[in-house]
């Protein structure tokens, strides 16, 4: 007799027990190796998002106009391309953008946009089969199981989301929306911000030193430069997903003054988040305020009396926001080479590892007694970390 069947006959009270047990049955700490599976992941996902602004920049994104995701490999004859092409030639895109395009020219917008789909899929696969096996290994601590539970639960919503966001550019106007593209761009943000946070608390050990009023004296301006760094990259993404880097190519000004001729009162508010010029310059206002607050976390650094190292971390963070900034300004007024695009939006993320970097450095702390037992033990295969 088959174990479902003596799972059906047995009292249903005793299910919340089982699950009960099965959870007991998980470690108190969760394997180092765990926190290297999640930094692999995250290395994934910065290909992801470089391999999508590649995508976008190169106009390829609405070249695959079906979402099939069982479907593995790319077309395999003359006759399975000529069909995708002859798919593709039913919306509007074609009509509009690219009549003419030959068979040749379809195929260099078709493999980004292919290899930007597989590369989600291998994500997919590397977290499900990586989860699995720490689950079944009992590697993953009970604290830390629905945490990488909600970090899947993310990542399927993203590819949602990025097929919705597609969607939306395969009607008469033929541009996804700004406002998909946004939140596609910042899922994949959080998703990747969210494994690093858990990564650092499995794998860094606590810098010790330092009163927690002096980490905190440098955390308030860390926080602060993280939160804007995620405001600007979103009307960053709206500054890409509404081709507004194409206009008002001049820095400090645009065009003969500090704002756009179309920035005007009564109409602000919907301008804000619609009309490319104003977006352009709500964009360039976030960026100048996030180098205000680095500005503010350079003078607390140099105030602090955290030993050296913790206050190294932390300096790596004005010193991305000046390269953000820089680069941000190049892919302007060059107007937005491919390259520069994609490292601009590298540089997104870069920025936001080195505050979570900066942060996890700045955490409170036990106490010298967790820091020891968190470095890693030599020994076969059981090395262990504590984590929050
Ligand atoms: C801390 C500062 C900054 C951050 C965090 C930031 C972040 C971003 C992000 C995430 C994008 C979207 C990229 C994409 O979806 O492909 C973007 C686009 C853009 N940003 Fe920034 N940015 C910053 C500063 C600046 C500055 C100072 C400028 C120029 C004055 C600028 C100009 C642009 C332009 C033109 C685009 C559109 C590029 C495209 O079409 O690919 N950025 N920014």
């Amino acid at each position: 007799m088959g174990s479902g069947v003596v799972a059906s006959h047995a009292p249903a009270h005793h299910e919340p027990r089982r699950r009960e047990l099965a959870l007991a049955s998980l470690p108190a700490t969760t394997s180092r190796a765990v926190g290297w599976w999640l930094l692999v992941l995250c290395a994934m996902v910065v290909g992801m998002v470089l391999l999508g602004g590649y995508t976008r920049l190169t106009h390829s994104g609405l070249s695959m106009v079906e979402w099939k995701p069982a479907t593995v490999l790319p077309p395999g004859d003359e006759a399975a391309w000529q069909a995708a092409f002859d798919d593709y030639r039913r919306y509007p895109e074609y009509a509009r953008i690219n009549r003419g395009m030959t068979l040749d020219e379809f195929k260099s917008i078709y493999y980004p946009e292919y290899l930007h789909r597989l590369w989600g899929r291998a994500l997919g696969l590397v977290l499900l089969g990586g989860f699995v096996w720490f689950v079944v290994r009992r590697r993953i601590s009970r604290a830390m199981l629905p945490k990488v539970l909600g970090v899947m639960a993310l990542a399927a919503l993203q590819g949602v989301v990025g097929w919705l966001m597609v969607a939306s550019g395969l009607v008469e106007r033929p541009d996804v929306s700004h406002y998909r593209l946004a939140a596609h761009l910042l899922a994949a943000f959080a998703i990747y911000a969210w494994m690093l946070w858990l990564a650092l608390a499995i794998l860094r050990p606590p810098r010790p030193g330092g009163t927690a009023a002096a980490r905190e004296r440098l955390r308030r301006p860390v926080i602060a430069v993280a939160v804007l760094t995620v405001i600007t990259a979103t009307w960053g993404a709206f500054t890409a997903g509404l081709d507004a880097g194409f206009i008002y190519n001049r820095f400090p000004l645009m065009g003969d003054r500090p704002w756009p001729d179309s920035l005007g009162p009564g109409s602000a508010l919907l301008a804000a988040v619609e009309e490319p010029g104003v977006v352009q310059f709500v964009h360039r206002m976030l960026a100048w305020t996030t180098a205000a607050l680095a500005v503010w976390l350079v003078l607390r650094i140099r105030r602090s009396d955290l030993p050296a190292a913790a206050r190294r971390t932390a300096a790596l963070v004005p010193l991305v926001v000046a390269v953000q900034f820089a680069l941000g300004v190049s892919t302007l007024v060059l107007t937005v080479p491919v390259a520069l695009g994609m490292a601009h939006q590298l540089g997104a993320l870069v920025l936001l590892s080195a505050a979570l970097l900066a942060l996890s450095d700045l955490r409170d702390r036990e106490g010298a007694a967790e820091a020891a037992h968190r470095r890693p033990l030599r020994g076969p295969g059981r090395v262990r970390a504590a984590h929050p």
